[in-house]
């Protein structure tokens, strides 16, 4: 009766799960549908050097997770980052400092999770999509239609509506999942020739359609060419925006960024926008897991917990918990 454990997704929360069963003695196999690890940790390589269109910062409230980021800090994964923060409220820009300790990757996001990797076994490219319950083992089957297993056990460690299709085979688990919906979210980066002349590194817009805009110089770690910012519009704006071409999107949301950072901006020297469909959970939840010990299949991810890189790692910790004293 081996053990042998199928993680589905690789980002913070597959890949915590992965970490504990792997620390345990436990055999895992990860897919990614990505050509990379990190999910929405990963960064993206570009013409102007790697870019953090997803998570930029997180912070950390729980103790175990606390414990976790000194590891990270000690094999130079994460450092913290002390930005000059602002708020704007309607239209106007004022500093917001504050006493918050606030985690990066160096020299960005990505460096976490690709350490979490490490050297565990992993299939890239690979969207799964079905999960069979055979009368003793799992096996999935993935968009080419090629099978893998038998596992003994699986985590599913998406996001909650890729979750719910995987989750065929428990309906109970597959319609808590579907209740769990998911916000998209419109990412742009800009980058400029000449440092812009503001003190601004963080800040948090409480109206229109951004939501978040920070400097990527400053940053521990980094080392970029070009002044790179980072734009994070609303869930709001992004519902009602979600099929805007790439160029609309930037040029909408340069024109507000311009607008509200308080100083002369020239056209940016480069620019990307990247749509993320299921950006965050629309709700925080209180599952921690969704999981059936019985038949060995478990769902884990930011959307179980506080949507957020935390929440993640919470619930894919959780995960493993969970599936190790069943065994
Ligand atoms: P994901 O990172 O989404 O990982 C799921 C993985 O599953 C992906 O790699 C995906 O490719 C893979 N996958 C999906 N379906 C399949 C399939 N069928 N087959 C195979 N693989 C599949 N959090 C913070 O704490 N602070 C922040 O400031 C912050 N900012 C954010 C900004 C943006 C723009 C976004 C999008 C997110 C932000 N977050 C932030 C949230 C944070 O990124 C997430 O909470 C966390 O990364 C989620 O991790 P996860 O493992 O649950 O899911
Ligand atoms: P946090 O404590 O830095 O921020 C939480 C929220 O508190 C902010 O959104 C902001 O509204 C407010 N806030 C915090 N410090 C402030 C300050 N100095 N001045 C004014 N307002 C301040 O970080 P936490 O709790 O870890 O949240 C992470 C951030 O990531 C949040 O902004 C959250 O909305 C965002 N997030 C974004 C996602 C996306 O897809 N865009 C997904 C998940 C989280």
């Amino acid at each position: 009766n081996s053990v042998f454990v199928a993680i589905i997704g690789t980002g913070m929360a597959g890949l915590t799960a992965a970490r504990a069963l792997d620390k345990a003695g436990i055999a895992v196999q990860l897919f990614d549908k990505s050509r990379g690890s990190g999910g929405r940790m990963a960064s993206k390589r570009s013409e102007i050097g790697t870019l953090d269109m997803g998570t930029q910062y997180f912070t950390a409230r729980d103790r175990n997770f606390r414990t976790a980021i000194r590891e990270w800090q000690e094999q130079g994964w994460v450092a913290e980052w002390k930005p000059n923060l602002y708020q704007a409220r309607e239209g106007v820009l004022s500093a917001s400092p504050d006493e918050q300790e606030r985690w990066v990757g160096i020299p960005h996001t990505s460096a976490i999770t690709r350490g979490l990797l490490g050297d565990l076994p992993v299939t890239f490219s690979c969207r799964i999509t079905e999960v069979f319950h055979g009368p003793t083992h799992w096996t999935l089957q993935d968009a080419s239609g090629q099978g893998h297993g038998p596992f003994s056990h699986v985590i599913i460690a998406t996001p909650a509506p890729q979750a719910s299709a995987l989750l065929a085979a428990v309906p109970v688990l597959a319609s808590t999942a579907t209740s769990a919906t998911m916000d998209p979210v419109w990412s742009v980066a800009l980058g400029f020739e000449k440092p812009l002349p503001t003190e601004v590194q963080g800040c948090f817009v409480q109206d229109g359609p951004l939501e978040w805009i920070e400097r990527d110089r400053g940053k521990p770690g980094r080392d970029n060419r070009l002044d790179t910012w980072g734009l994070q519009a609303s869930s709001n704006w992004t519902r009602k925006n979600l099929d805007l071409p790439k160029e609309a999107v930037i040029e909408q949301l340069y024109g507000v960024f311009a607008e509200l950072i308080g100083c002369t901006v020239p056209a940016p020297a480069f620019a990307l926008a990247h749509r993320w469909l299921y950006g965050r959970p629309a709700q925080p939840h209180e599952w921690g897991v969704l999981g059936n010990a019985g038949l060995g299949v478990y769902a884990c991810g930011d959307w179980c917990l506080s949507g957020r890189v935390e929440g993640a790692w919470l619930s894919g910790s959780e995960a493993a918990r969970r599936l190790l004293v069943q065994l």
